[in-house]
């Protein structure tokens, strides 16, 4: 067997199932489960009877480019939604279709590190566990920038020592973030450019939440945004990735896409053609449906920023919860041992979180594990289940 599948961390969810072992929770409540980051609002009908109406497409291959209509619908979304110059995405060479952003960004990696040197793929901590599971399989060191609100919750880019950048093969980004729901100025993105530029990495940005956000007026910016507002035109060395798992609440339709430098964008359609990953005919053509309209998914947004407005006061003088910028998740500070806190409120609520330490690592030895302390509360039941889940964390605070 590859020996590298040996240095592959538990994932968090088989931590969480030994956390719980053994626990039981009383039987008169029903199980609120707010771990798994997984959209549970219905998904739009059109997207379904698309897929319905086009299952008689089942008869052929997919091509791994994908339709023309495809890609053209992705690069259509992007310069609507990041106000990009009309023609600025070329479908034919700068976008590609991806089973979801999950297997998008671990084989995105296997295509761009060259493991004949010493590789590093940076990544902000805590983070999405597949960064360091695609680093570690593809060869490279992980090399981890806390995020804590020290750094308000963005990594720290000036405290990164020029001999890490010289290695940096890979930097990942991710606004919103997970867990921390944090956004990327567009001032941070260029400064994030002009060291790809200085140290010659590749910038793989996962912008997976950045339809979901607070201010219907401020969406977040994204990376292929900054390029033009620094005035490239090509997309150098800058890869996005995007999903329509939590856009349109579609997690099971595994469909997202990738878009961005023409060079590396041909490199990994050629890396895809053998690891065999071309998107199921009617998933795409339910997938245009959904990247050609946008009222769904501004409705969805709509009912996350209602379960903040209710989850928030519930909270508030009991927990130090925070609204975030964009995504779906509370990255609260329960002040003291997060692993308790969650097997307590399961004990006593029934309700499951996920401990903030299992989706992040001590960055060096000796430093501290910076999800310690906190927990990741996804409000992705519906609004009113998300307020009893809310009305319980409270008792279970106040009569700790
Ligand atoms: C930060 C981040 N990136 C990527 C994904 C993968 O999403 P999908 O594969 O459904 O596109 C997730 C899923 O939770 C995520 O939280």
């Amino acid at each position: 067997m590859n020996p590298r599948l040996e240095r592959l961390h538990a994932y968090p969810f088989e931590r969480l199932a030994r956390l719980k072992a053994g626990v039981s929770p009383p039987p008169g409540l029903t199980h609120i489960a707010m771990s798994i980051g997984e959209p549970q609002h219905a998904p739009p009908d059109f997207v379904v009877d698309i897929l319905r109406a086009s299952l008689d497409r089942l008869g052929s291959y997919p091509a791994t480019a994908g339709l023309p209509e495809m890609r053209a619908a992705c690069a259509g979304w992007l310069q609507r939604r990041f106000k990009l110059p009309q023609d600025s995405v070329n479908p034919e060479t700068m976008v590609l279709p991806v089973n979801g952003t999950r297997e998008a960004l671990f084989s995105f990696v296997q295509a761009v590190v060259d493991d004949s040197r010493a590789a590093l793929v940076l990544m902000p901590n805590p983070f999405y566990q597949i960064y360091e599971g695609a680093a570690l399989l593809a060869g490279a060191e992980p090399f981890f920038l806390d995020t804590t609100a020290a750094t308000a919750y963005v990594p720290d880019l000036d405290a990164v020592p020029e001999e890490v950048w010289r290695r940096c093969q890979v930097l990942f980004l991710c606004s919103p973030g997970n867990p921390t729901g944090a956004v990327l100025s567009l001032a941070y993105l260029r400064q994030v450019l002009e060291l790809a530029d200085r140290f010659d990495f590749v910038i793989a940005a996962d912008e997976c939440y950045t339809e979901l956000y607070l201010e219907e007026q401020a969406p977040p910016p994204g990376l292929l945004q900054a390029c033009v507002a620094s005035g490239r035109r090509g997309f150098e060395r800058c890869v996005v990735f995007h999903s329509l798992s939590k856009r349109s609440s579609v997690p099971g339709l595994r469909s997202g896409f990738i878009a961005g430098d023409p060079r590396i964008v041909a490199r990994f359609l050629l890396y895809r053609t053998y690891h065999g990953s071309a998107m199921a005919i009617p998933t795409q053509l339910a997938s245009i449906a959904a990247w050609n309209e946008d009222s769904h998914a501004e409705r969805n947004r709509g009912l996350y920023r209602q379960k903040f407005e209710r989850v928030i006061p519930i909270l508030a003088d009991v927990l130090n919860v925070e609204k975030p910028a964009g995504g779906f998740y509370l990255w609260t500070d329960v002040g003291g041992d997060e692993e308790r806190f969650a097997r307590d409120l399961f004990m006593t609520q029934n309700i499951t979180v996920l401990p903030g330490s299992y989706l992040a690592r001590p960055a060096a030895a000796g430093q501290p594990n910076p999800g310690a302390g906190r927990v990741r509360i996804s409000l992705v039941p519906n609004v009113d289940v998300c307020a009893e889940a809310a009305r319980r964390v409270r008792e279970f605070i106040v009569n700790r």
